[in-house]
């Protein structure tokens, strides 16, 4: 809903609905305008984007607004803002900096907020974006349901510290909140699939029946250079958006999430999300340029390291479980100043996966385990592999105020998984 020119305006009310995940299969959600996923929001590079959040849950709420550089006041974490009481309104307000695939949720109780539903997307356009014949979001996200559709929390104390380490992961599958959802597309057709991961700890491998797709942009909008895939792993927090087809009519291909292990309890599985199926042929006019855009390195891969970030996990006697940050749980990180490249070593010391996430800024990957990495990107998620080692550059710009860094395995995070710093 357009405003005034260059403004974008939205209300969203956070409440709980029931919502069909599948005909005669309906869960108490909890979301926003009682929809799940929550609103599509679209505006331009350059808009100004108003979003009045109302609470109607019966607890307190917030919205952050993932990947995106704004002011910190705005970045709707509790070490920023106080949560919206039940019945509170916020205005969220923000210029939007870059174009490319965001998305926005809860960041209070989200190990119950997240799960249940409190996300949506947040794409941000560009008129000299590449051309495609159309453009779909696909968040994807599963839930543990009981057989009533119920979710229940693990009582127990072993099933709950497994949950804890393992992350909360279910077998109903969704994409935009439908099981066994179909996909449409024409024979003949690019299109523009902008996929986010809004899972509390699925891992999820996209895999389309073999066929090549080319990977054009993620957390920070577009690559250098398209990347022909078959399967790309996107884990939780991530984006990825890729260009699909051109398909022959009458073709179905699944869409599936590849085995992958992060060496928990849980088995790994080769799913299916969804159907794709190609209907009629139609004219294309969709253009790939060579070059997407170019991206500036930040640093070399043998810049010094200005800080150490250890991920790690130690024994609790509460929970079996603690997932630290430098040995802390919710740890307080020292300050970073404006203006001073950030070069980081985030590290990875446990026998477990873990998606690390910066709020408020992109980063680039300058080192994998001693290596160059294989292609130039904007990240604000990056996933850590058991016993790795990553370094990271980001330049902090003038937005001062207090920020965090956290595992966006949401159950880890919750268990302590999290650091927050001021930026001065
Ligand atoms: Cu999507 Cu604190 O993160
Ligand atoms: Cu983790």
């Amino acid at each position: 809903m357009k405003n005034r020119p260059n403004e974008v305006v939205y209300n969203l009310e956070a409440s709980k609905f029931n919502w069909d995940i599948a005909p005669g299969k309906t869960i108490e959600a909890w979301g926003y305008n009682k929809q799940l996923p929550g609103p599509e929001l679209r505006a331009n590079v350059g808009d100004t984007l108003v979003v009045r959040l109302t609470n109607h849950l019966e607890e307190p709420t917030l919205i952050h607004w993932h990947g995106l550089r704004i002011p910190a006041a705005m970045d709707g974490t509790d070490v920023v803002q106080k949560p919206l009481a039940p019945g509170e309104v916020f205005e969220y307000r923000f210029v939007l900096p870059d174009a490319g695939t965001f998305w926005y949720h809860s960041h209070a109780n989200e190990t119950v907020q997240m799960e249940r539903g409190m996300y949506g997307s947040l794409i941000v356009e560009d008129p000299t974006d590449p051309v495609f014949d159309g453009d779909k979001v696909l968040m994807i996200d599963d839930m543990k349901l009981n057989s009533d559709n119920e979710f229940t929390r693990p009582g127990w104390f072993v099933p709950r510290i497994v949950e804890r380490h393992d992350g909360r992961e279910g077998d109903t599958l969704l994409i935009n909140g439908k099981e066994n959802s179909v996909i449409d597309i024409a024979a003949g057709q690019t299109e523009r699939w902008r996929i986010v991961n809004s899972s509390s700890a699925r891992y999820f491998t996209l895999h389309l029946g073999g066929k090549e797709f080319k990977m054009i942009g993620t957390d920070g909008g577009l690559l250098e250079h398209a990347r022909t895939l078959t399967e790309v792993l996107i884990t939780p927090g991530e984006r990825v958006d890729i260009a699909v087809g051109p398909f022959e009519e009458g073709e179905t291909i699944l869409l599936e999430s590849l085995r992958y292990s992060r060496s928990t309890f849980l088995r790994p599985k080769r799913q299916q999300f969804a159907t794709v199926n190609v209907g009629e042929q139609k004219a294309s006019i969709a253009y790939l340029p060579e070059t997407l855009r170019v991206i500036e390195p930040l640093a070399r891969q043998d810049a010094a390291i200005t800080r150490k970030v250890r991920l790690s996990v130690g024994p609790s006697l509460a929970d079996g479980m603690d997932f630290l940050v430098n040995g802390d749980v919710h740890a307080h990180d020292k300050p970073v100043k404006v203006g001073e490249l950030q070069i980081w070593e985030v590290s990875n010391t446990s026998l477990m996966d873990h998606p690390f996430h910066l709020h408020g800024f992109f980063f680039q990957l300058i080192e994998e385990n001693g290596k160059r990495p294989e292609y130039m990107a904007w990240k604000d998620t990056v996933n850590l592999p058991p016993r790795s080692k990553l370094k990271i550059a980001w330049m902090p710009d003038d937005r001062p105020g207090r920020w965090m860094y956290h595992c966006h395995i949401i159950e880890h995070h919750a268990a302590g998984m999290m650091a927050h710093f001021e930026l001065v």
